[in-house]
């Protein structure tokens, strides 16, 4: 969940290295640091609090180095300190560390009986000590690291200086995504192509249990048997330019507004639009497959969920939903002939990669929705099916959401074409019908300032209650987690027809009730739960569409009016409006948007 940076440069590498923890910070942001080799001696500086703690620290006290190390730390072992703060130092090894080191109480007891004493809470010092022990006792750098490495049980991508090597940083991952980054005369090592994007974008990803070693024109990378090896040099995609706030105020407000874009990209990519045919990349026969296995965490795990009501009604083809880490734990009954699918953004995410992984080794066929190409998830399952929607760097996911639900929106249609569900004029209907999304979630997003002046009242609130029937629960659910990750206001999302179940006891005249609601088959269903609630004196914000606000009953506080919609892409329309009422609120209490407390946008461990 930590952002890792390592530069052998030729010029200072102090900017540059907060330059590439500013692109980390996504990663996670309680404190920072920075540490580079100073006329032969590594030197740190670190704070607590976002990279701009970390800017200060450095105006006062500059790193003079050409060769260094960074840290955008989110907090496992060890309170949000500086003395807690990466680059952690043992004698003469300095290092940063993302990941959790499972056997690191054990370690630190061996290492505190040889006489080693440690300055923080974290498992990453014990990390310092054992290289720092296999150096003493006359091991080369790269000798060291490897005996060190084959201690640690856990996870962890690394970067290491050391003290006396003025030409050196060494890596490694296993579990925790690392790649190295080849420049003129210099080279990187980051956690992703994001944080070595400004220097290069010729980069090589590390596999699992590789470490490496890089000086100014090469890296030595060698496998988990400490074999060398080569691992494949690609020019990615990272430019700088992609991952700008241009004029908006944080970046998810940006990425709600790219969505239309990102959708419209993503379904290209899906769709024959010359024929008006779903084209699922990739070879899966829908028509031979059983069933479905969706895992995911999150938002993407409300993603899924639609999924689940796409695919089962248009195509017929059962479909199950887990979160991810119940899913990997819970010894799932998996039978052949179940394509599973990973959903995620980042396509790191340590549960859901462990959940497909479960799948592979159960013999399914895996695919993996991810956002990230060239993150693990990608690069492990059968099938990928990119979404083509950008970097998302606001830790809400927006932007990602949507493009999720466009790829499962076209892969319901392909499905229930190639299951005999639907004839090809439906087919081409339907296909036109996504193609349209685009326009309408536009449209949408027009919604602003209705949605702004909702949020002002919503912002007073202690608790909300999202509702929804059929594709609006997940929505439900999703606008419920929104809310609270970035207003920190409590909601629950729940099916509307649960209402009588148990939440209505909550209902009274301050919590606020947000009942999304298209004028769909569940529409007068929905408006029976809006006038039961108005009954109790509950203060009801009504999204709908225009023929839903022409019969919704009378009474709703608000109603906000989304375009009118094909059901097949409602969710895609009805989205941005919880997306902004949740900004909104969050923009009303002052909240940090892009960077609420204790979240992290790549969640790398369990
Ligand atoms: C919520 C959010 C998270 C992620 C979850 C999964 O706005 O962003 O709930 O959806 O951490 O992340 P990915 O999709 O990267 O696997």
């Amino acid at each position: 969940m930590c952002g890792i940076i390592g530069i052998v440069g030729r010029s200072s590498v102090q900017e540059r290295l907060i330059d590439s923890l500013k692109r980390l910070e996504y990663r996670g942001y309680d404190s920072a640091g920075v540490a580079g080799v100073v006329d032969g001696h590594v030197q740190r500086r670190r704070a607590a609090g976002k990279i701009k703690a970390l800017e200060d620290v450095l105006a006062a006290d500059p790193l003079n180095a050409t060769v260094g190390i960074g840290h955008t730390r989110w907090a496992t072992h060890g309170g949000p300190s500086t003395k807690n703060a990466h680059p952690h130092t043992q004698g003469r090894v300095t290092l940063v560390h993302n990941g959790i080191i499972e056997n690191y109480a054990e370690l630190r007891e061996m290492l505190k009986a040889d006489g080693r004493t440690f300055e923080s809470e974290t498992d990453t010092e014990v990390i310092a000590g054992l290289i720092d022990s296999e150096l003493a006792s006359g091991k080369d750098p790269v000798a060291a690291l490897k005996a060190a490495l084959d201690q640690l049980s856990g996870a962890y991508a690394i970067g290491v200086l050391i003290d006396g090597e003025d030409e050196l940083v060494m890596g490694a991952r296993k579990g925790s995504p690392l790649v190295v980054g080849y420049g003129e005369g210099e080279m990187f090592i980051g956690s992703d192509a994001l944080a070595v994007g400004p220097f290069t974008n010729r980069i090589a990803y590390l596999e699992e249990g590789d470490y490496v070693a890089i000086d100014h024109d090469k890296a030595r990378i060698f496998d988990a048997n400490g074999k060398p090896v080569k691992r494949e040099m690609r020019t990615v995609a990272a430019s700088a330019a992609l991952v700008e706030k241009g004029n908006y105020r944080h970046f998810m407000e940006k990425e709600i507004h790219d969505q239309p874009e990102g959708c419209q990209r993503t379904i290209a990519a899906y769709v024959d639009t010359l024929a008006e045919r779903a084209a699922i990349p990739g070879g899966v026969d829908f028509a031979a497959l059983e069933r479905i296995q969706i895992v995911a965490c999150g938002t993407s795990y409300i993603a899924g969920l639609l999924g689940k009501y796409l695919i089962e009604q248009l195509a017929d083809l059962p479909v199950d939903v887990e979160i991810a880490s119940e899913f990997r734990y819970r010894d799932p009954a998996l039978k052949p002939g179940t394509l599973a699918i990973g959903m995620s953004q980042s396509g790191e995410t340590a549960d859901t990669l462990a959940a497909l992984r479960l799948c592979e080794a159960k013999g399914m066929t895996t695919a993996a929705v991810v956002n990230a190409q060239e993150s693990t998830m990608a690069r492990e399952v059968d099938v990928v099916w990119p979404i083509h929607c950008g970097p998302e760097i606001g830790v809400a996911s927006t932007k990602a959401f949507t493009a999720q639900i466009s790829v499962l929106t076209a892969l319901a249609v392909a499905a229930a074409r190639a299951r005999g569900q639907i004839d090809a004029a439906e087919e081409q209907r339907l296909v036109r019908v996504l193609l349209g999304a685009p326009r309408l979630i536009a449209e949408s997003i027009n919604l602003e300032d209705a949605v702004k002046a909702v949020a002002v009242e919503i912002a007073k609130a202690r608790d909300v209650l999202f509702l929804g029937r059929g594709p609006m629960y997940p929505l439900a659910l999703e606008g419920a987690l929104k809310l609270k990750e970035i207003s920190y206001i409590h909601a629950e999302g729940y099916a509307a027809g649960e209402l009588k179940h148990g939440p209505i006891a909550l209902v009274d005249e301050k919590t606020p009730i947000v009942i999304l609601a298209p004028f769909d088959s569940y529409f007068e269903k929905s408006a029976s739960n809006m006038s039961e609630v108005m009954a109790r004196g509950g203060q009801v914000v009504f999204i709908t569409d225009p023929e839903g606000q022409q019969h919704a009953p009378a009474g709703a506080r608000v109603v906000v009016t989304a375009p009118q919609s094909d059901p097949l892409i409602a969710p895609l329309v009805m989205a941005a409006p919880i997306q902004l009422l949740a900004y909104y609120v969050a923009v009303q209490k002052g909240a940090d948007v892009d960077q609420p407390r204790n979240l992290a946008k790549s969640v790398t461990v369990e």
